[in-house]
C-alpha cells in the first residue's frame, strides 16, 4: 500500500534500518523497485525529481499516477515522493495528485530564505496529510562534479527543524551526486552528532558514491533514507549495451530494456537487504 515518508521513515529510524529511496523514470522501474522491495519484505520510495517531470515534458501525471497505481497494489510499504523540487507549484501539483511525500529542496538559498519557504511548503503538506523532506547544507555534484566539501552544521540544522516543522532532513555529509565510482567518503562523525541533534530521520543524497560498507556504517551512524540513482542507471546502462552488443539486429526495445531492468532488480534486492541489516 502506499504510505507517508514520515511513518515509513520514523520506522526504519526506530529502527535503525535504511529506507530505500530509488528514482523512477519510467514505469519500468517502479514495477521493477517494487517486484524487488516485495521480494525482500522491506519498504521502498518511489522517487520522481523535478528533472523526470523536465525528461516528460513538463509533465508529473503520467507517471506520478502510473507509480501511485503501482504502490497501491504492493504488499509491502510504498511511499510516493516527489524528489528535487524547487518549484512550489509542482510541489502543489504533486500534493493534488496523490503524492504521499515530497522534498522541497532550498538548499541554494541562504538559510533565512530557505526556512522561510520551506515552512510555508510543510504548512500547505501537513494541512493534506502529506510528508516534507527538506535539505540544508548543499549536497554538491548535481553537474556531474563531485563537490564533497560541504557540511550541515547540528545546531543549525535542529534550528532549521524546528522553524520549518520538516519530517525529515537531507544533510551534507560528504556525499555528492552522480558519483559513477563509490569512493565518497563519509564524515560517520557528523552523521551521528546530526542523528542526536535532530528527532526527524535523516536521507543522504548522492548515495550511489559509497561503498556497502561505506553505507552500513553510515545507517548505523544515523542515516534513514538513501537516495540512489546514478549507481542503478550504471547497472542499467551497462545490460542495455551488453543486449544490444550480442544482438545487433534487435529492434524491439522490449529486448534491450527488458535485458537493462533483469538487471536492476537483483541489485535493487542486494541494497534492499543491505540497508535493512
Ligand atoms: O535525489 C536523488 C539522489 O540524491 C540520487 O543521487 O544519483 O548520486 O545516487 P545519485
Ligand atoms: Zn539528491
Amino acid at each position: 500500500p502506499l504510505v507517508s515518508l514520515t511513518e515509513a521513515g520514523n520506522r526504519c529510524r526506530a529502527e535503525n534500518t535504511g529506507l530505500g529511496a530509488f528514482n523512477v523514470v519510467q514505469l519500468e522501474m517502479a514495477t521493477t523497485l517494487v517486484d524487488a522491495a516485495e521480494a525482500v519484505g522491506a519498504p521502498v520510495v518511489l522517487q520522481i525529481s523535478q528533472n523526470a517531470v523536465k525528461y516528460h515534458r513538463g509533465r508529473l501525471e503520467p507517471l506520478g499516477l502510473a507509480a501511485l497505481r503501482v504502490a497501491a497494489d504492493a504488499r509491502v510499504p510504498v511511499v510516493v515522493h516527489l524528489d528535487h523540487a524547487t518549484d512550489v507549484a509542482l510541489v502543489e501539483r504533486a500534493v493534488e495528485l496523490g503524492f504521499s511525500s515530497v522534498m522541497y529542496d532550498g538548499s541554494a538559498l541562504a538559510f533565512e530564505e530557505n526556512v522561510s519557504t520551506t515552512r510555508e511548503v510543510a504548512e500547505f503538506c501537513h494541512a493534506r496529510g502529506v510528508s516534507v523532506e527538506a535539505e540544508l547544507g548543499e549536497v554538491g555534484g548535481k553537474d556531474g562534479v563531485h563537490a564533497p566539501s560541504a557540511r550541515t552544521d547540528p545546531r543549525e540544522a535542529a534550528a532549521f527543524v524546528r522553524r520549518t516543522g520538516v519530517d525529515l532532513l537531507a544533510v551534507a555529509v560528504g556525499s555528492s551526486h552522480a558519483m559513477t565510482e563509490r569512493t565518497a567518503e563519509l564524515d560517520t562523525g557528523l552523521i551521528g552528532a546530526l542523528a542526536s541533534a535532530l528527532e526527524v530521520p535523516l536521507v543522504l543524497h548522492g548515495s550511489s558514491g559509497v561503498s556497502d560498507d561505506g553505507m552500513k556504517q553510515a545507517i548505523r551512524a544515523g542515516i534513514t533514507k538513501v537516495n540512489v540513482a546514478t549507481h542503478l542507471n550504471v547497472c542499467f546502462t551497462a545490460a542495455v549495451r551488453a543486449s544490444l552488443d550480442d544482438r545487433p539486429e534487435a529492434v524491439d526495445p522490449r529486448r534491450y530494456l527488458g535485458a537493462g531492468y533483469a538487471a536492476v532488480g537483483p541489485e535493487v534486492e542486494r541494497l534492499l537487504s543491505l540497508y535493512s541489516g
